[in-house]
């Protein structure tokens, strides 16, 4: 996933994927409307457009919003299972399996309508290599099948994976069980936790209009005042220093994970002088590193001005190689595979979505920053602005 999908060379093949669905995304944000002035919910619009994005990267197809849906609907009933028991099959499975059959069973009508979705979609990549693998013409026909197919796709690395099978020792390819498996957690790991982020920073940005109105002013000197400049592009985000620190606050402040995946301590260890023994479970404490006092100044606020060159966060090493301020990642080696990209998807989000509307607080929805768990720490209190389109509408786009 590292090497291939995720590698900078590929993610950029991924940027026509990117602005459709930044497309589809402001195409639903317009369609909220909000004829009594109420503020629309933007969360929902918010995680769709993270999970189309996602699917595509996944399958290397550019699927219409019922199938994109459907995929959603089984990753959702399969994460319901697995949050809902977690270890009870684990112990004596002999017993709790009998004992919970109707529990188990929905489980794994769960994990067959993802295989039933999936599978498809893994085959047509397979035959799309085979094809690109046979004869120059076939190549040709499979590279111009359809201008909804991509270039790459997670799945074509899964199916280039061989494992040593000890047994006699040949390698084997992955089975369909596994791939599926894996393009679940794919899904999973790069959805939610995008989403929430996006989420966070834009309510900081309801909440802080000067903040807003600095950051826009920095869109537009970049895009050059052009409302022709259809879109903010990755590259014009490279030129954006206040995008960056909006997006870094934002993950100081209020990282979607507040712990890691747990770890386990390989060996005893001595930590400021406690004995964390082999084998322990250890988890960090993420939100509060990024929130201590004698590491921050005015830890609890949002000023984005502190990662700008000269300011106490201007440089901040977020993979922990050097130093751990904050780790909305993690850190070392079991750190987000998905960092690079996830920056990459929270500034272009951030900055395309501002450079569209003015996000404005409404009387009676202000932005409440108390939090809740879920999967991942969200705004108890969902977002609801009132969205200003900046600029003239544009036919929606098909999805
Ligand atoms: C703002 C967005 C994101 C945040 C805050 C985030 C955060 C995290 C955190 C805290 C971990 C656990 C690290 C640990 O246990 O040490 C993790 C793991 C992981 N993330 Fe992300 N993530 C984000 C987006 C993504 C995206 C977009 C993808 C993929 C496309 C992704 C793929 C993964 C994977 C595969 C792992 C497991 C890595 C391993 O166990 O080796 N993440 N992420």
């Amino acid at each position: 996933m590292v090497a291939e999908t995720l590698h900078p060379s590929r993610v950029r093949l991924f940027s026509p994927a990117r602005a459709w669905v930044r497309r589809v995304l402001v195409d639903k944000l317009r369609e909220a409307g909000d004829p009594l002035g109420n503020g629309a919910v933007v969360m929902e619009a918010f995680r769709y457009a993270m999970f189309c994005l996602l699917v595509l990267m996944c399958f290397g197809e550019r699927l219409d919003e019922p199938a994109v849906r459907a995929i959603a609907a089984a990753q959702r009933d399969w994460l319901a299972f697995v949050a809902k028991n977690p270890s009870v099959f684990a112990f004596w499975p002999a017993l709790t399996r009998r004992l919970f059959r109707r529990r188990l069973q929905a489980g794994l009508d769960a994990r067959r309508r993802q295989k039933e979705l999936f599978v498809p979609l893994i085959n047509d990549r397979r035959d799309r290599k085979k094809q690109l693998s046979e004869s120059a013409a076939a190549a040709a026909t499979a590279a111009t099948k359809k201008d909804t197919t991509f270039e790459h796709a997670y799945v074509d690395t899964l199916l280039d994976l061989r494992l040593p099978n000890e047994e006699d020792g040949h390698d084997r390819a992955l089975t369909d069980d596994e791939m599926a498996n894996l393009c679940s957690e794919f899904l999973t790991a790069g959805t939610d936790t995008t989403s929430t982020a996006l989420q966070w920073i834009m309510a900081e940005l309801v909440k802080n209009p000067s903040i807003q109105a600095k950051l826009h002013a920095e869109i537009e000197s970049t895009c050059n005042n052009d409302d022709d400049h259809d879109e903010v592009t990755e590259d014009d985000t490279h030129a954006m220093p206040y995008l960056k620190a909006v997006v870094l606050e934002g993950l100081r402040r209020h990282p979607p994970a507040h712990f890691l995946l747990t770890h386990k301590a390989g060996e005893d260890v001595e930590v400021g002088g406690y004995t964390i023994p082999k084998g322990a479970a250890v988890n960090f404490t993420v939100a509060e590193m990024g929130w201590d006092a004698r590491e921050w100044d005015r830890p609890m606020e949002f000023v984005p001005e502190r990662f700008l060159p000269g300011g106490e966060g201007d440089g901040v090493d977020v993979t922990g190689s050097r130093e751990i301020r904050m780790m909305p990642f993690g850190a070392g080696r079991r750190i987000c595979a998905g960092l690079g990209v996830a920056m990459l998807h929270l500034e272009y989000f951030v900055a395309n979505l501002v450079r569209e509307f003015e996000w404005k607080e409404v009387p009676g929805h202000e932005v409440d920053l108390t939090e809740t768990q879920e999967f991942t720490t969200v705004m108890k209190k969902p977002l609801r602005p009132i969205l200003v389109p900046r600029r003239n509408q544009t036919t929606p786009t098909p999805h």
